[in-house]
């Protein structure tokens, strides 16, 4: 009997593919080109299933030009790439990789806060240009982490992550804004208070952009929210680009409207806003902030997992629409 044909969409670990091949007869992008719409429709003809990653958009017109598809993993926790109303009406499973990235991810703000907070890259530029000549007191002076006010917006799993690393290891005063309030068990736990997102804005030292990205959550953090910011404080968006408006981002860093900022994520990304690369006050990475061995491994794992467990026994493991 033939094997299910499906395709994976981006490169992964060998490991992995092998594990499909086994299954499968995969159509496997090695070249690791980002496929257009049009290249993505065609490479799915005859394909029940594919591996994507957050670069692959699937839409109604996509859906429509593929009727034979059944199930599109994510290799990601957000899956914003996915027009799900559109895929659950067409009856295509969609999965995600949640809870494996977690704590990586909560681990990879606080690195992203402490870098933007204590002006490590810009310093380190500094050190590699030659211009280092002597020590000054005010040199690289920049913001207290432990004992300052941490405000996060979107306090899902990572959220709750960068709470508890704030609050348990840095001794911080955690706020956070949320759609919904946690429990008062999980508030407590993670110590960290309820606040209006104008009250965080205007009162935390740092503040962490967690949040998914929607139509709702585009430009969270834009011109107006960047106002009501401290002066002295930094903001971190690891969350998605798009959640912050980065034009204004830029132009407030330049004017020290605010102090710094760390950006794991970018509007259009790969591109990066042209007036961000020229403002030495941000500390910039490449979507990077789940990127351990480990955990990456542990996301293609997962995402192949779902295209077996809903191709073979009809029941993914994470699905995001049921
Ligand atoms: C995720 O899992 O959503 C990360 O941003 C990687 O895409």
């Amino acid at each position: 009997m033939s094997k299910p044909s499906i395709l994976v969409a981006r490169a992964i670990f060998p490991e992995v593919l092998a594990q499909l091949r086994e299954v499968f007869d995969v159509d496997y992008n090695e070249a690791d080109d980002i496929f257009t719409p049009a290249e993505l429709s065609r490479r799915l003809q005859g394909k029940v299933g594919a591996l994507t990653t957050g670069s692959e958009r699937i839409d109604a017109a996509l859906l429509q030009a593929n009727p034979q598809l059944k199930v599109v993993a994510n290799m990601a926790v957000g899956f914003n790439n996915f027009d799900v109303p559109a895929m659950t009406a067409a009856g295509v499973q969609a999965t995600n990789t949640p809870d494996v990235l977690t704590e990586t991810t909560a681990d990879f703000g606080f690195a992203l806060l402490m870098a933007t907070a204590r002006r490590v890259t810009e310093s380190e530029h500094y050190l590699r240009a030659g211009q280092w000549t002597k020590w000054r007191y005010d040199m690289f002076a920049g913001a207290e982490v432990h004992g300052a006010t941490l405000g996060i917006i979107g306090m899902g799993r990572i959220g709750q992550g960068i709470a508890r690393r704030g609050s348990h290891g840095f001794g911080m005063n955690v706020v956070y804004h949320n759609r919904s309030r946690l429990s008062p068990e999980l508030e407590a736990e993670c110590k960290a208070r309820y606040v209006s997102k104008q009250e965080l804005l205007q009162t935390a030292d740092h503040v962490v952009l967690v949040v998914p990205y929607s139509a709702e959550s585009h430009h969270t953090i834009g011109a107006p929210e960047l106002a009501l910011m401290k002066p002295t404080a930094t903001l971190v968006n690891i969350a998605r680009g798009g959640i912050v408006d980065d034009a204004a981002l830029a132009k407030a860093l330049a004017a020290h409207q605010i102090a710094a900022a760390g950006l794991d994520v970018f509007e259009g990304e790969p591109a990066v806003h042209p007036d961000l690369l020229k403002v030495p006050n941000v500390v910039l990475t490449p979507h990077i902030a789940s990127a351990t061995v480990k955990t990456r491994m542990a996301m293609a794992q997962l995402a192949a997992d779902n295209l077996v467990a809903y191709l073979t026994q009809g029941k993914a493991l994470t699905p995001v629409n049921t």
